[in-house]
């Protein structure tokens, strides 16, 4: 979704300081894009639609200036549209992220007092309403903080006034993190684009105001009270998010999962122990999360019930403000969020904390704002993920639940070998060229069906969905048994089916599953640890207990990087997603 930069402090090639700020926010999802810097007494603004690519603008040597990427929802994707957008002098310019709920009944009053609008943006209200604030204070502070009182919904803005050399910042929702150095004051969306130039970082709390001048950094509160910052460190180095001898973040992603699984398996215990005593003694377990994060919690429910003898419940986070009715100070609920900062998780987990209960957070962004709201928490330590397809993050949840499932069962050591033993088995799946012939085959198809029943469902779905949101080929998951249900009417003739075996309790029925779409003409592909007559194509994985649901997964992140690749697709960055929802 949209991402924020801001840059303020010694004079340099301010462009190209916010071309690279822009494009370490790229991989959160956008379709157009624009700068403003502050020049003299003017400012130097561009827009412009499609992606950042290799745009090079003109070197503007400048203090001052911010840029947006934008991931249009009122107003179509356009120019005008694009950020930053200004007040009707023009010394007043607005980048923005969130949505401005009251924008209409804003945009009524200012047009009858005369104020002319270029785009269809609720953005571009508030650099209006700004303007006639101003008139009134004359004062950049005073004109932030009133300008964001009257705002409805959820907004994270920064407003710059380029003859003050100064820029305001503050948010209710999306985040906002800033960075310290000698030389200069950055601000942005995410912290990825501060490591260039620091670890250090402050994440802004709901109705903070950063105030950023060149050489000085001020927070108040929503009064103007003068606040103290604390700095933390994060966790993500700036190497690690380069792409380094990748040709894509999705394929380097997948490879890096047999480390992350290693340091979940020698790294946790103690973490993952504390989160087993928490559900041991809560009173009622769920788990939320949205996307991939949420088939992490769907499948933690199985592993629960398999190994820890335990009920748990998964619940799809958007659908949770349904749910709280059963919510008691005794309930605890798990957030599963890569980002930490995903609208719905974050919004739930507020009203959760109303009611009294308890909010453990399993997510990758130290400081990020699950992280902060959360009673307790615990880190992925995935490194940064930066395609927009979650593949580590979700092996690291996996990892994480299913040793706390074995936490719980008193078996940690065995759950620690079984885990361990994913990693040569995802090793030789990576580099084996099987699922890139397969990719091949089916490149053409319109639709790809995944089943498994038992501990191989969850996985069925999230397959479906690594597939399909690569490769825009439809592709579903479904439970074995739901087959004769409706969707055997689908197969014909070469439909691909993958059919997750592992002999386990499933073994016998699913095989039935099998035979049933090949007899009518499925291609299917068997993944087991025995082969059958009923596969047209045999992927084999050994026998590891409930941790095979790690290398099943591996496989269909494979096959949906190489469909992208055989159907001419980015797989980092697909058409209409977005790494971070942070608006509703
Ligand atoms: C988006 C991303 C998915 C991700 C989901 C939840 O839809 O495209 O990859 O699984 O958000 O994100 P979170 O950061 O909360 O895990």
């Amino acid at each position: 979704m949209c991402g924020i930069f801001g840059y303020i402090g010694e004079k340099e090639n301010i462009s190209k300081a916010i071309i690279e700020g822009l494009k370490s926010l790229e991989y959160r999802g956008y379709d157009s894009w624009g700068v403003a810097i502050a020049k003299k007494r003017k400012v130097f603004i561009h827009k412009q639609v499609g992606k950042i690519g290799k745009a090079k603008l003109k070197k503007i040597i400048s203090d001052c200036g911010i840029g947006h990427t934008r991931w249009a929802t009122h107003g179509g994707v356009h120019k005008k549209n694009a950020h930053p957008h200004k007040d009707c002098t023009g010394k007043i310019i607005l980048v923005h992220n969130g949505i401005v709920e009251n924008f209409e009944t804003l945009k009524k009053e200012l047009e009858r007092k005369g104020h002319k609008f270029i785009s269809e943006t609720d953005t571009e209200v508030i650099a209006h309403l700004a303007e006639e604030i101003y008139k009134k204070t004359n004062d950049p502070k005073k004109t932030a903080l009133q300008v964001f009182k009257k705002l409805q919904g959820l907004n994270a803005i920064i407003i710059l006034f380029p003859e003050d050399k100064a820029f305001y910042a503050i948010k209710n929702g999306s985040p906002l993190v800033t960075a310290k150095t000698d030389k200069a004051v950055i601000l942005a969306s995410d912290v990825q684009a501060l490591l260039p130039y620091s670890q250090q970082v402050y994440f802004l709390d709901d109705n903070e105001l950063l105030e950023a001048k060149k050489g000085t950094l001020k927070l108040f509160d929503l009064n103007g009270k003068e606040k103290k910052f604390k700095f933390i460190k994060t966790n993500f180095s700036p190497s690690q998010a380069e792409l380094g001898k990748y040709k894509h973040y999705m394929i380097k992603e997948i490879n890096e999962q047999p480390k992350v699984v290693e340091y979940i398996a020698n790294h946790e215990k103690e973490n993952i122990e504390r989160l087993a005593k928490t559900i041991k003694k809560a009173y009622g377990t769920y788990f939320i999360g949205c996307g991939t994060s949420y088939f992490a919690g769907l499948a933690a429910t199985y592993l629960f019930s398999k190994i820890a003898k335990r009920h748990v419940n998964a619940v799809v986070a958007s659908e949770f403000s349904y749910y709280l009715d059963f919510i008691k100070k005794e309930s605890l609920v798990v957030a599963l969020s890569q980002s930490g900062e995903t609208i719905d998780i974050i919004d739930n987990v507020k009203k959760i904390k109303e009611k009294g209960a308890k909010v453990f957070a399993l997510t990758n962004v130290l400081g990020s704002t699950l992280y902060r709201l959360s009673d307790d928490k615990m880190l992925l330590n995935a490194g940064p993920e930066k395609c927009v397809v979650a593949t580590k993050s979700y092996i690291a949840k996996i990892a994480i639940l299913f040793l706390t499932a074995h936490s719980l069962s008193q078996t940690f050591e065995k759950g620690k070998t079984e885990l361990e033993k994913t990693i040569p088995q995802v090793e030789k799946l990576i580099k084996s060229k099987q699922i890139k012939k397969i990719a091949k085959r089916i490149k053409n198809k319109e639709h790809i069906f995944v089943i498994g029943r038992g501990i191989s469902y969850p996985v069925a779905l999230e397959s479906a969905l690594k597939i399909k949101e690569v490769s825009y080929i439809h592709a579903e998951g479904f439970p074995g048994g739901e087959l004769k249900h409706g969707v055997i009417a689908l197969i014909e003739k070469g439909t691909p089916v993958i059919v997750y075996n592992p002999r386990d309790e499933t073994y016998e029925d699913t095989l039935s599953a099998a035979y049933e779409v090949k007899a009518r003409g499925a291609y299917v592909i068997g993944v087991s640890d025995k082969n059958s007559p009923a596969y047209n194509e045999f992927i084999e994985i050994e026998k590891n207990g409930e941790a095979i649901i790690i290398p099943q997964v591996v496989i269909a992140q494979l096959l949906g990087y190489y469909l992208a690749l055989e159907r001419g697709y980015d797989p980092d960055k697909p058409r209409n997603l977005a790494k971070s929802v942070t608006v509703k």
